[in-house]
């Protein structure tokens, strides 16, 4: 049988996909562990899964609506129906092509059944679908914690591709690119630019920048300048870390993944920045000394990240949540005990989820007397500051200049 074209990356495209959503990997390690195809296709992949899983609610309601005979949930042929209309839908592949590299991918499955249900939904055309649905669990949950608006606000911000922001460690530099480039700049320190290829940036080599979401960016803002020495906890891959190296701090960065350590000790390495790096569990490690501030950005659902990795919205369980909850408490409880008295402590999240934010901070408070949230006295005029002086960043902030991640942050004082 002749093969058809572009056929391999559409097979990897479903292998992605069901990684995702059968076996609860990110896309990133579903994608790492795809080999053997040339670059151009292992990102068409990469893009067509994602698209997928962009849309996934608007793309299953649509083949429910042309077949009665329902297909299993992640079973072969729905996936292959989903990529396939994730093709038509984001990527404005041709409809014969979505049909070629479709029906040779349900192999043994029902192959009539998938070619019924594509050819009538190609016929009839695709809906718009720029402001696709979120999976119903999460839009209720988002609905009830920050109401209807932003669940619009996140349907829209799902569809889009972000755009890429760049901090640098000086903001000369950075006011002087954003007027070469024609960039805009919505922070010192700050540029933002289309989506593009990172490499591919004037500055990139010469380790001028390193790509952060400006949400990401705004806790290592919260350190006061003053703190000498600074505990950068869960540190990996290392846009706080070097934030704060870059403001001149004496940087302890600790991470319990070695692979993602070799990730910042490279992006020091680019960016000419020093800081000491520390394999270890949080949970386990000795400090063996006490810090003037430390930075927690602790590990958990990601779902603020959802526009640059769309699974997030799939893996965030109510039980991944819960147990995210109580790492985040322990690790809070930990770092607290490392702070020197009048020492500054800041909490942060990229969750969308109360219960890793609002709530872990509320709780530390109350069984930490010794401790209160300090407003930040110069907040970004987009940070949205809670009553209680905590940071929540939702999507529809800056929606217009093409939104921001999903975060949550709070400066913590200790008694002196
Ligand atoms: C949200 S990411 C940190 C992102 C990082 N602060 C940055 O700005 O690039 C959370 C990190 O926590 C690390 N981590 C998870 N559990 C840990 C533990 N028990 N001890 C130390 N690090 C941990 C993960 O390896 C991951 O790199």
């Amino acid at each position: 049988m002749p093969s058809v074209e572009g056929l391999g990356a559409r097979r990897a495209a479903l292998q992605m996909l069901d990684a995702v959503l059968r076996r609860g990997q990110t896309l990133e390690a579903a994608s790492s562990s795809v080999r053997n195809l040339s670059p151009p296709d292992h990102a068409l992949a990469v893009a067509i899964s994602g698209e997928a899983l962009r849309r996934l609610p608007d793309l299953d309601a649509l083949i429910d609506s042309a077949t009665r005979q329902r297909l299993p949930d992640d079973s072969k042929a729905r996936n292959v129906l989903r990529l396939a209309l994730a093709q038509k839908a984001g990527l404005g592949t041709p409809d014969h092509a979505v049909v070629a590299t479709a029906l040779p991918l349900v192999d043994g499955g029902p192959r009539r059944l998938v070619h019924g249900v594509l050819g009538t939904l190609l016929r009839r055309g695709l809906p718009e679908m720029d402001a696709p649905r979120l999976p119903d669990d999460v839009e209720d949950r988002w609905r009830s914690a920050w109401g209807g608006a932003v669940v619009q606000s996140a349907r829209r911000l799902i569809s889009r591709r972000p755009p890429l922001d760049l901090t640098f460690a000086d903001d000369g530099e950075a006011q002087a690119y954003a007027q070469a480039h024609e960039a805009i700049s919505l922070a010192p320190r700050h540029v933002r630019v289309p989506s593009a290829a990172v490499a591919e940036l004037p500055g990139f080599e010469e380790g001028r920048w390193w790509v952060q979401d400006l949400a990401a960016s705004l806790p290592a803002r919260l350190v006061p300048s003053g703190a000498r020495d600074v505990l950068d906890l869960c540190a990996a891959p290392g846009g706080k870390t070097m934030q704060l190296a870059a403001a001149g701090h004496n940087v302890t960065a600790v991470d319990s993944s070695g692979s993602r350590l070799g990730r910042l000790r490279e992006n020091l390495a680019r960016t000419h920045l020093d800081a000491r790096l520390v394999e270890a569990d949080a949970l386990k490690w000795k400090a063996g000394g006490q810090y003037d501030a430390i930075l927690l950005d602790a590990p958990c659902s990601a779902t603020g990240t959802f526009r640059r990795h769309p699974e997030v919205l799939y893996r965030a369980r109510p039980k991944v949540i819960a147990e995210g909850t109580e790492l985040q408490s322990q690790l809070l409880d930990r770092a607290a005990a490392w702070l020197k008295p009048a020492g500054t402590l800041v909490y942060s999240v990229c969750s969308l989820e109360p219960q890793e934010g609002e709530e872990v901070v509320r709780a530390f408070l109350e069984r930490s007397p010794e401790f209160q949230i300090e407003n930040a006295q110069d907040p970004p005029d987009f940070a949205v500051a809670a009553a209680d002086g905590s940071f929540r960043i939702l999507p529809g902030v800056l929606e217009d200049r093409g939104g921001l991640d999903g975060f949550f942050m709070a400066r913590l004082v200790r008694a002196g």
